[in-house]
């Protein structure tokens, strides 16, 4: 009988919300999983309960050096990676009326530049693995402007052009490119948000994703309720998105203290 080796995976921002479900899903088909995040404690839970599954490789993502770092430690433990899923981001909202460049800069360092410095450290491993395949977690907000969104949906149509551009330059070497578009989806992310009525539990969205990637699809966009609403609304001409985009921005608080 011939063995098959476990599937040699890497996810970033496994330590909450999609990502710690992820790293479930991933764990329970018996794969090795090297798991990246900022805090360390969630990460070795996982690793004590899947043992000799888990390959702790935490970090801050946005520094470069850390980055290359955890990839050679992934080079010497494994020596090569299978499936690489680049989820780790963040989201904060920009206040236009006191603009602070230092939040779209934070946001984008998280969820562009660190994507790319990952991209840099899996691409030689990826090289060196089996059926290769690179996923990159995006965002529906891509679809569409939304208010207050001036940082994050700033970084997540660039990660989109960087995994979809990658895509085509990859295909030479076999390895395989997947966009993850979620809309909403209950996690600490978003617990800062108002209630969404389309949103989906965390765990119910890592199942979904887990079982879409084995189709390898160019994009996995859910829920698809969301979608449906959102999708056709990035259509219209420019003019037509902005007023969609002003009726959604929310009317300032009262102020508290006024005489
Ligand atoms: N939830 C949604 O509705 C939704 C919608 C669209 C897109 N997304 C995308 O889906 C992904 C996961 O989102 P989520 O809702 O699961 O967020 P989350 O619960 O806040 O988890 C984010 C993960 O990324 C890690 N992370 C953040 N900054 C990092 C850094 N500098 N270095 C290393 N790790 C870092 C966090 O761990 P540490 O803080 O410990 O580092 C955490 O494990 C994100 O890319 C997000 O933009 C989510």
């Amino acid at each position: 009988m011939s063995f098959t080796p476990p599937r040699r995976y890497w996810l970033t921002g496994a330590g909450n919300g999609i990502g710690a479900s992820l790293a479930e899903e991933i764990l329970k088909s018996g794969a090795h999983l090297a798991v990246s995040s900022r805090s360390v404690a969630p990460l070795k839970v996982l690793s004590q309960r899947y043992p000799g599954q888990v390959l702790v490789v935490a970090g801050d993502l946005t520094n470069s050096q850390t980055v290359r770092e955890i990839g050679e430690q992934i080079a010497e433990e494994w020596g090569a990676l299978d499936t690489v899923i680049l989820n780790a981001g963040t989201c904060e909202y920009v206040d236009v009326q006191q603009f602070d460049a230092s939040i779209v800069e934070h946001v984008v360092r998280t969820n562009l530049l660190a994507s790319s410095f990952c991209i840099q450290a899996a691409l030689p491993l990826l090289r060196a693995g089996t059926a290769p395949y690179l996923v990159g977690v995006a965002s529906s907000v891509t679809y569409l402007p939304l208010p207050r969104s001036e940082a994050h949906g700033t970084s997540k149509p660039g990660l989109r052009y960087l995994f979809e551009s990658s895509r085509i330059d990859l295909a030479p070497d076999g390895i395989e490119v997947t966009v993850v578009s979620p809309g909403f989806v209950e996690t600490p992310l978003t617990a800062q948000n108002s209630p969404t009525p389309l949103g989906w539990p965390v765990d119910k969205a890592a199942r979904h994703i887990f079982a879409e990637l084995k189709d390898r699809p160019l994009e996995i966009a859910f829920p698809a309720l969301f979608m449906a609403d959102l999708w056709p609304l990035s259509k219209p001409p420019h003019r037509a998105n902005l007023a969609i985009g002003k009726r959604m921005v929310r009317s300032n608080p009262p102020i508290k203290d006024q005489p």
